[in-house]
């Protein structure tokens, strides 16, 4: 059996799940849906669904990880329920499959970056996107991105994924932080204030009952939850660490990047009197905002810099999505890590090639995976977690904590009977929406 590889530290791991959490989901969903739903009083409802329903679904794929201290799928087995298995590998395949247009979308940061640079977007940014967006460029693109993700999960956990993380979170950080104080000296950012921020009320109390899923389905999505990332990256964990204080140090600061954000996008789209898109995905993050960055005075290094986060946030998140196959096969058979990083990389490169041809079978891969697998994995687990594997996953979410038997009983209870029905209602949510807008391109997240 292959050595069981952990993270140095503490703060290795809550980088790297960091990395994986924060995304285009950070940047452009949480932003654009917190606009259009009533601004501040969203972001209530965001709060508490993330830390009442996405915290505790966090801690039960940390559960697994843990206390099985292995890869998603044997993790079932080793813990004495190989019937579970099934749940771990379809986690696993959740996270292949994901990788594979999440790559193209990779693709899409790299070409803007070398865009920023050479002002190529700046002329007719929507036109840009056309002719980039799919095609041989993207399939370049994609290709730069793959090797990137294989170059750094074949260096392993610690010399990898935990070294690149360490750089590439806080530079998340550093670099939004200045946009924001950058957007603030311009000229027309207050508009961008008030329209991110400012709470109507009235607009959460006429939409309740879609803003509520809609906000629970973030949560799951912004915590990378559903692809058993959070079980292999809490594998590599010490038995003396704190479950519940490292994820809610996870959530906080993903919350924080969500919220800061919004601070820098919003600001440039007013600044430059344009119109503001009505959903946000990635199309208008690659449009509305590319156009603001050619029309704005040192747009150009805006650009770069904006282009260089979004980068930074997607490698963190592809290196996850890559490392939970890679783990599975390294365990499971003792392969060479780096042999089988590659194979795999490829495989995924090779999957990938229909999304980087059309944007529209990029639609269908991103729906099935968020619509579809994600809600049945969370749910398979919380199952397990929950009903099937009750005692273990209490004496587990206490070790190593100060946390009391009043809060692993709270816990439980919640995860067998709360975070269910806000599932299946998100999943219910979902699949209407999914009707509605005929199936194709339904998903706010990668395209707009
Ligand atoms: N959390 C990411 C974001 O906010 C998106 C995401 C969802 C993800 N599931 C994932 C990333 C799994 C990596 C792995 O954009």
């Amino acid at each position: 059996m292959a050595e069981q590889e952990s993270w140095t530290s503490r703060i290795g791991f809550i980088f790297a799940a960091v990395g994986s959490a924060v995304g285009l989901g950070n940047i452009w969903s949480f932003p654009f849906q917190t606009a259009s739903n009533g601004g501040a009083a969203f972001i209530v409802v965001y709060l508490v669904a993330v830390f009442l329903i996405g915290f505790p679904a966090m801690l039960v794929e940390f559960v697994i990880g843990r206390r099985s201290e292995r890869n998603p799928v044997d993790a079932f087995a080793d813990l004495g329920y190989g019937g579970w298995t099934i749940a771990g590998a379809l986690g696993a395949f959740t996270s292949f499959a994901t990788l594979a247009f999440y790559s193209v979308v990779g693709g899409w940061v790299l070409i803007y970056i070398v865009g920023s640079a050479t002002g190529a977007y700046f002329g007719d940014a929507a036109a840009y996107f056309g002719s980039v967006a799919s095609g041989p460029t993207a399939l370049a693109a994609h290709a730069v991105f793959m090797a990137i993700t294989i170059g750094i999960v074949a260096l392993g956990v610690t010399g990898g994924i935990e070294r690149t993380t360490k750089v590439m979170v806080p530079s998340i950080f550093v670099l939004l932080i200045g946009l924001a104080i950058w957007v603030f000296t311009l000229p027309g950012a207050d508009a961008g204030y008030g329209y991110y921020l400012s709470p109507d009320f009235g607009e959460l109390a006429a939409n309740f009952a879609t803003i509520v899923p809609a906000a629970v389905g973030q949560a799951f999505f912004t915590l990378s939850l559903g692809f058993s990332v959070m079980i292999i990256y809490s594998s590599y964990l010490g038995r003396d660490d704190s479950l519940p204080a490292d994820g809610g140090a996870i959530v906080i600061i993903n919350t924080l990047v969500a919220i800061l954000a919004g601070l820098v996008v919003f600001p440039i789209l007013f600044a430059i009197g344009g119109e503001v898109p009505e959903a946000g995905g990635s199309g208008t993050a690659f449009t509305a905002l590319a156009g603001a960055f050619g029309q704005l005075p040192a747009g150009a290094i805006v650009g770069f810099v904006f282009f260089m986060v979004l980068l930074f946030a997607a490698l963190s998140s592809a290196i996850s999505l890559l490392e939970v196959p890679v783990s599975y096969v390294v365990q499971h058979y003792d392969y060479e890590r780096s042999a089988v990083t590659v194979t795999m990389g490829v495989v995924i490169f090779l999957l990938g090639i229909p999304p980087a041809m059309g944007t529209g079978i990029l639609g269908w891969y991103n729906d099935i995976v968020f619509q579809f697998l994600l809600p049945l994995v969370v749910l398979l687990l919380i199952v397990f977690v929950g009903w099937v594997a009750a005692d273990l996953s209490a004496d587990e979410l206490s070790q190593g904590s100060s946390v009391g038997s009043s809060f692993t009983g709270a816990w439980l209870w919640w995860v067998r009977l709360v975070v269910p029905i806000a599932i299946v209602l998100t999943f219910l949510l979902g699949i209407q929406s999914l009707l509605i807008k005929g199936g194709v391109l339904a998903s706010p997240v990668f395209l707009g």
